[in-house]
């Protein structure tokens, strides 16, 4: 737009500059042409009249004078004539000039004292006259002086209708200048160039797959070059993921698969004996009072769910908030304990806030500002200055405590997770150069708009920067996040090596997709012993045919009332399921203390009770809502016994819940109905994948899962399956934790990836 601007204002200037100079000269010529021409018909008429005038003058008769003056009365321009004698007194004139003559006219006395004629233009009221002095003679001696008056006030009108004409012309050309250039920039600069770019990040997003001549965009033959580097670039690109590719599924089939005890050997190669730190807000085990007694609960999210395995395998320190109501009555004098209960694997230390800390910080900025910025859901973030104030404070304590306790270690491993402590990775570098730091991003990252309604967006992007890998669940979230490093901060980005630069400090920005670990915990139930389907029905007081699940924190992020619609719009277009289908919706309230997520619950419970109320018969519910914290050990057995599971997130970074649903499915059976806006969705393409906003295809994609064929779902299931057993979380980890250990920092403050 600034170069259209730029180019209209010049373009404007230069005719408008034309367009008056043009317009002066013509006025001036006119004017030159105007006043000589009446001047010549004054002198023409005045010596015509003199040889009249001058018998009359010499007969002294006045009346006779008088009578011949007054002839000449207004005549179209030609106002009339004056007759003076030597002594310049007015002998006669036209009748209308009169009350216009003054009594001593200077062009007269003029004419009497030189013998030659005056003349000079005056204004006469809001008239311009041109007024001729002629002298009258006799032989040698003036007698008397004839003046003819002009109205030359057609001259100044005709300028300025020179003028007005000139402007008229000057708004069309301005008008035509602007519309032709506005025309001639969109066709064939900002359009063309604006296909490149979509083009360009077509190919680099890789939806269109090779290059073809017919891909390029049509363009003006000045874009040429432009347009054959771009094409050549593409080539290159288009070649280099094939091969990357082919690169990564040979090295994929050739990796025998990642399993605890692959990375407890990694981890030992790796670390070399070293512990590994992990910080998070969210605890792994929290204690809660239960009357008199103490129990241990596991926080349902992604996060403890995906990092629990690995803490137990790798045997580190997690640091996080100690939010359970019995925590600090379960932690030793380091306000540590070990974890699992019963199965000691690793230490947890839990960090205390207050009140107003947990109110500002984990309400507050993290879960009203930055998880809402980072969703795309249409929930407007809200960001307060004191909320900012404790989020700060809290990554401090937080730094404090992993300082403290890293300080007899060299080169220690810091994983930091998630939006809470984006702040961390910096203030730990700060004072520990030599720490290896890497921040696990769980949820999506924004575009750079989105993004950049954020007060205080840069000091979150230094704050991350500390670290020296920033990970995410998919390339989108990474590109999106050095689009807006490339927006909001002075660095040098590497888009080969997808780093950024800063004050010679670099951190490598990589997808990481999280995963679970496909394995049963030791101890716990084998799925054999779970409960049937019919054991759960029972329990339910249901008698159907099929079962669905959904299991979700209660958060708007999750589409659980777009699932209840979709449930009830499967029915009004498939009655033939009613009384045969019932949906179990596993709910754990999260976040209550926040309005939205009590509205929420609410707008789920009124939601079910409608639809229940619409359908229900005696012996049966189309929707069961369970609000409660379930443990793994309720939600395997619906997971099993499920014919669909629904996941309908209208945005998640990965969703772990899908992969736990696929991860259960011994069996091999079960159809995933999975939004398109989770990252899971980038993994597993065999699951029925919907658009949650689409009512009518998530209700059809209902009815394509209950009636799809034993075979095919087994097939998809089970290439589902083999994508998990694959990339799991120990895979993950391993990765991550290589990839951190592996880095080499080269003086204090850069990085660069060493060869593994
Ligand atoms: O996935 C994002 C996340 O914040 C995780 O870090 C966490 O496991 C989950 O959501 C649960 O949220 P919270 O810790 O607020 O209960």
């Amino acid at each position: 737009m600034k170069i259209t601007l730029r180019l209209v204002i010049s373009l404007v200037l230069v005719v408008a500059l034309v367009a008056f100079a043009f317009s002066f000269y013509q006025v001036r010529e006119e004017k030159i042409r105007l006043t000589s021409d009446l001047e010549r018909r004054t002198i023409v008429l005045a010596e015509s009249l003199q040889e009249s005038v001058t018998p009359l003058f010499k007969s002294d008769s006045p009346e006779k004078l008088n009578r011949f003056v007054q002839r000449f009365g207004n005549r179209d321009r030609f106002q009339g004539i004056a007759v003076h004698d030597a002594r310049g007194q007015l002998l006669a004139s036209t009748a209308d000039l009169d009350p216009q003559i003054p009594g001593s006219i200077p062009q007269v006395v003029h004419v009497l004292a030189e013998g030659r004629p005056a003349d000079s233009f005056v204004h006469v009221g809001n008239r311009r006259i041109y007024l001729y002095a002629f002298p009258l003679a006799s032989g040698e001696e003036t007698i008397g002086v004839l003046t003819l008056f002009y109205n030359a006030s057609y001259i100044d009108v005709r300028l300025e209708e020179i003028w007005r004409h000139n402007l008229i012309r000057f708004l069309i050309l301005f008008v035509l200048v602007v519309a032709i250039t506005l025309i001639v920039v969109r066709w064939s600069i900002t359009g063309p160039i604006a296909q490149v770019a979509v083009w360009m990040r077509d190919l680099r997003t890789g939806k269109t797959g090779t290059v073809k001549p017919a891909d390029l965009p049509k363009m003006d033959a000045a874009l040429d070059p432009l347009i054959s580097e771009a094409s050549r670039m593409a080539k290159s690109l288009a070649i280099a993921r094939a091969r990357a590719e082919k690169a990564s599924s040979l090295l994929a089939r050739t990796e025998p698969p990642w399993t605890a005890d692959r990375l407890r050997e990694h981890m030992r190669a790796e670390l070399g004996g070293k512990k590994l730190y992990l910080v998070s807000n969210r605890e792994p085990y929290m204690h809660e009072k239960d009357g008199s007694a103490i129990r241990c609960i596991v926080p349902a999210g992604g996060l403890v769910t995906a990092l629990d395995p690995v803490m137990r395998v790798c045997d580190g320190l997690w640091i996080a908030h100690g939010s359970g109501d019995a925590d600090r009555e379960t932690v030793d004098g380091n306000n540590t304990l070990r974890v699992p209960p019963g199965q000691p694997a690793y230490t947890l230390k839990r960090v205390w806030l207050t009140k107003e800390e947990e109110d500002g910080y984990y309400y507050g900025f993290a879960n009203e500002g930055l998880w809402p910025l980072c969703h795309i859901t249409h929930i407007r973030p809200e960001f307060r200055l004191e909320d900012w104030t404790h989020y700060r404070k809290v990554n401090e304590k937080f730094a404090d405590a992993l300082l403290t306790e890293i300080a007899g270690e060299e080169s220690p491993l810091v994983l930091v997770q998630d939006y809470h402590l984006a702040l961390l990775p910096a203030l730990i570098k700060e004072k520990r150069p030599d720490a290896k730091v890497a921040i696990f991003w769980h949820i999506p990252w924004p575009n750079p708009e989105a993004y950049g309604i954020c007060p205080w967006r840069q000091e979150i992007l230094h704050g991350m920067l500390g670290s020296d890998i920033i990970g995410f669940h998919i390339q989108f979230h990474c590109n999106n996040f050095l689009e807006t490093v490339d927006r909001f901060l002075e660095s040098k980005i590497d888009w080969e090596q997808f780093s950024v630069t800063r004050g010679g400090h670099s951190t490598l920005i990589k997808p990481f997709p999280i995963s679970v670990s496909f394995e049963l915990p030791s101890g716990a139930p084998a799925s054999e012993s779970w409960p049937t389907k019919e054991d759960l029905l029972r329990a339910l007081g249901v008698e159907v045919e099929y079962l669905g699940v959904g299991v979700d924190r209660i958060d708007y992020t999750k589409g659980i009332p777009e699932r209840f619609r979709a449930i009830e719009r499967f029915f009004e277009k498939y009655p033939e399921y009613l009384g045969r289908f019932t949906f179990v919706e596993l709910g754990a309230p999260s976040r209550t203390h926040i309005k939205k997520y009590r509205d929420l619950t609410t707008e789920i419970e009124e939601a079910e009770e409608k639809i229940n109320w619409r359908f229900r018969t005696k012996t049966w519910r189309p929707i069961v809502f369970l609000k409660a914290h379930h443990t793994h050990e309720t939600i395997g057995p619906y997971y099993k016994a499920s014919d669909l599971c629904m996941v309908t997130s209208l945005h998640d970074g990965m969703n772990l819940v899908a992969k736990e649903f696929v991860a259960a499915r011994d069996d091999d059976d079960g159809v995933l109905i999975l939004s398109q806006f989770t990252g899971a969705s980038r993994e597993l393409k065999d699951a029925v994948i919907v658009n949650p906003y689409d009512i009518e295809q998530m209700a059809d994609a209902i009815r394509l899962s209950l009636g799809m064929p034993p075979a095919e779902r087994r097939a998809r299931m089970g290439r589902m399956r083999e994508t998990l057993i694959e990339f799991n979380i120990y895979r993950w980890a391993g990765k991550l934790i290589a990839g951190l250990a592996r880095l080499r920092l080269t003086d204090e403050t850069s990085t660069s990836e060493a060869t593994p």
